[in-house]
């Protein structure tokens, strides 16, 4: 339930293809509008920074619109605007950051710049109410694979600490990498999903990233993707090469195995090593259905939760900043100022701008 005492806020996200403008009162979501430039980058098998930057100015205010009219309100009843100020593309990033800014000093409401892999935290109190603190998030989506200790969300006193990350490529990028060499469409994730779930998970045996046992020592809680998108492209090759068929079911379903075998893994051993309960999955690969079964199934037997929000909240999307900009409010935390830059590559620790 929604009470007028929770703060409204509208928040913009534009850290990489997607404007999203979200509302929330509290931890109630009234509108999440997104407009999508993936189509326009499809053929490229990529985000094109410039293309994506254009998309975001030109889809910034019918987007802000249709948030208002779903959610019922006009901008003027808004206490707080809140916007990712980063990590993402630099030029994607100032196209929100000057809108939020923009509507602040027109509305005279408060501003808050608020770090995009905190608002994949944050959303999941839409769904899921207050989320529990301490928590343990597993960070997964195109741009980023992170392993993160939250005590708070909002960043007070170094609320947000990194565990690991990935050393090269991240999670989706591993996805959109593998559908290529498979020759299914761009952003590939929910395409190996789809084709996986008639595939065999054990047809070949994929490498798993930083698991042996001299790699735990260094990198326990860090992911590597990369070599096992070459040992992916390395096993289509020979199919090829000996005018064999690929069995693209097979493959997508063993490479899938692969990743959330590794996420899984190394997301409940950080949970055990800091004695953590809950573990949030955000992102979105979070929005990947053997990743959400994987966890669910490991983590009962341990007497670990696993929380994740709905697909549609996983991948990037204003509600999330606007859920964490609620946070700030509900918790007093101080405004950023109006001169607030777009960072793009604002570490995860920096979670609102001052
Ligand atoms: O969070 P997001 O929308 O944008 C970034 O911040 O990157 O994540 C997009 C990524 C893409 O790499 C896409 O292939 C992947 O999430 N993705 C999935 C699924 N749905 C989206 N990966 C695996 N399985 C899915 N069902
Ligand atoms: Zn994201």
């Amino acid at each position: 339930m929604s009470s007028v005492n929770e703060p409204l806020v509208l928040g913009i996200e534009t850290s990489c293809d997607e404007t999203g403008v979200g509302i929330v009162r509290g931890h109630t979501l009234l509108a999440d509008a997104v407009a999508s430039s993936v189509d326009e980058h499809a053929r490229f098998g990529g985000v094109v920074p410039e293309v994506a930057s254009r998309a975001h100015l030109e889809a910034m205010v019918p987007t802000i619109e249709r948030a208002c009219e779903t959610a019922g309100i006009r901008l003027h009843d808004v206490d707080a605007i809140a916007v990712t100020n980063g990590p993402g593309l630099a030029g994607a990033l100032l196209v929100g950051v000057a809108a939020a800014k923009a509507l602040a000093l027109g509305l005279g409401k408060p501003i808050y710049g608020v770090n995009h892999l905190a608002s994949h935290v944050a959303v999941d109190q839409l769904e899921h109410g207050p989320l529990p603190e301490p928590c343990i998030a597993m960070l997964v989506s195109g741009g980023h694979s992170s392993l993160l200790r939250v005590t708070d969300v909002t960043g007070q006193d170094g609320g947000v600490d990194p565990m690991g990350q990935t050393i090269d490529d991240a999670a989706g990028e591993a996805f959109d990498k593998v559908a290529r060499l498979l020759g299914l469409p761009f952003p590939g994730g929910p395409h190996i999903d789809r084709a996986a779930r008639e595939g065999d998970t054990v047809a070949i045996d994929f490498p798993r990233g930083l698991t042996s046992r001299r790699d735990l020592e260094r990198h326990r809680f860090d992911f590597s993707f990369s070599g096992l998108k070459t040992a992916v492209a390395r096993w289509v090759e020979a199919k090829e090469r000996a005018g064999e068929p690929v069995p693209v079911n097979d493959v997508a379903a063993s490479f899938q195995e692969a990743v959330c075998d590794v996420l899984v893994r190394k997301a409940l051993d950080a949970a055990a090593s800091e004695g953590i309960e809950d573990l949030l999955i955000g992102g979105g690969v979070a929005a990947n259905s053997r990743l959400r079964h994987l966890a669910e199934e490991r983590a009962s037997k341990l007497g670990i939760r696993v929380r994740v929000p709905r697909p549609g909240l996983c991948t990037d999307n204003g509600a999330m900043v606007a859920a964490l900009g609620a946070e700030m409010v509900a918790r007093g935390r101080t405004p950023s100022s109006l001169d607030l830059p777009a960072d793009s590559s604002l570490p995860v620790t920096e979670v609102l701008a001052v």
